[in-house]
């Protein structure tokens, strides 16, 4: 029970990741609070977690939508110890003379500024308190990737505000840090391959577990894992990291 009495909020909480994570802080006793736009798993998480639970709908393009988010957090749980800045989209594949102006806002709404606005609520509650931000990044967020400029640039941004969010809060006792996966078996991995081989899917998963050492797309209770770590006490000394967890891939020259 190391959550025990902890309010933890995870964003993008019904996905393929999101999921995970929101299983392991609930049986580590904590209050869970599940933000995101998809109303219909939302219905199925509630009825899934009996108690300690409250599961708000949010669609993180709208900075009102946040607001009242954290309004409601409080209201209900009265303080926030945890934030897990966990949604994202992964926007469409182009080429980099390509990149639209309108692509980039859309994707760096949910991906960026949803991130921003609530990792600033988060630090003006958490000031006096303590707390942990972990953001999910990408190894996308520490590397080009072609085709994925959109996508890829935005982590970057992330990983640049988790940093400067860690440097500025360290005598607040407010730890922030981001992970950097590459592949996991989520919806959005299977998105962005079937972007890439239109038509035969798997090839390009091939090509690419092909690179990583470990030969094989992540678990995603494996991410969940590391995300649960940094957030509780045994991380305590981390903060401003960006944590890759790739199989082996970063290793490689
Ligand atoms: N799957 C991968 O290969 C991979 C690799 C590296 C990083 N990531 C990152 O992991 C995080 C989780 O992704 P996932 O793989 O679980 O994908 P996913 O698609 O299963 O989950 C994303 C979640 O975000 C929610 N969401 C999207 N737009 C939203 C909005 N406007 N408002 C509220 N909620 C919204 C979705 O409903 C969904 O539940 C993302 O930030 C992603 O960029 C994923």
């Amino acid at each position: 029970m190391e959550f025990f009495e902890k309010v933890v909020v995870i964003t993008g909480g019904t996905g393929g990741i999101g999921s995970q994570v929101a299983d392991l802080f609930y049986n580590a006793g904590a209050k869970v609070v599940i933000v995101d736009i998809n109303e219909q798993k939302l219905k199925e998480v509630a009825v899934k977690y009996n108690k300690n639970i409250l599961t708000i709908k949010v669609d993180l393009n709208e900075e009102s939508e946040i607001n009242s988010m954290f309004h409601k957090v409080l209201e209900t749980f009265g303080s926030v110890d945890v934030f897990i800045n966990n949604a994202g989209t992964e926007g469409k594949l182009c080429d980099f003379e390509d990149i639209q102006i309108d692509d980039l806002l859309s994707v760096y709404r949910i991906n960026v500024f949803a991130p921003l606005l609530c990792m600033q609520h988060c630090i003006r509650h958490m000031k006096n308190r303590g707390g942990s931000i972990v953001n999910i990044a990408s190894v996308a967020g520490v590397a080009g990737s072609p085709k994925l400029g959109v996508y890829s640039s935005s982590k970057h941004a992330l990983i640049g505000l988790t940093k400067t969010a860690a440097l500025e809060n360290v005598t607040n006792n407010i730890r922030v840090n981001a992970i950097c996966p590459s592949p996991v078996k989520t919806r959005m991995i299977d998105s962005i391959d079937s972007m890439r081989t239109p038509g035969d899917f798997s090839k390009s998963r091939k090509e690419y577990e092909a690179k990583i050492p470990m030969n094989r797309y992540a678990e995603p209770i494996e991410i969940a894992n590391l995300i649960y770590f940094l957030a509780s006490d045994k991380a305590s000394y981390i903060t401003g990291a960006a944590y890759r967890i790739d199989g082996g891939m970063g290793a490689r020259a």
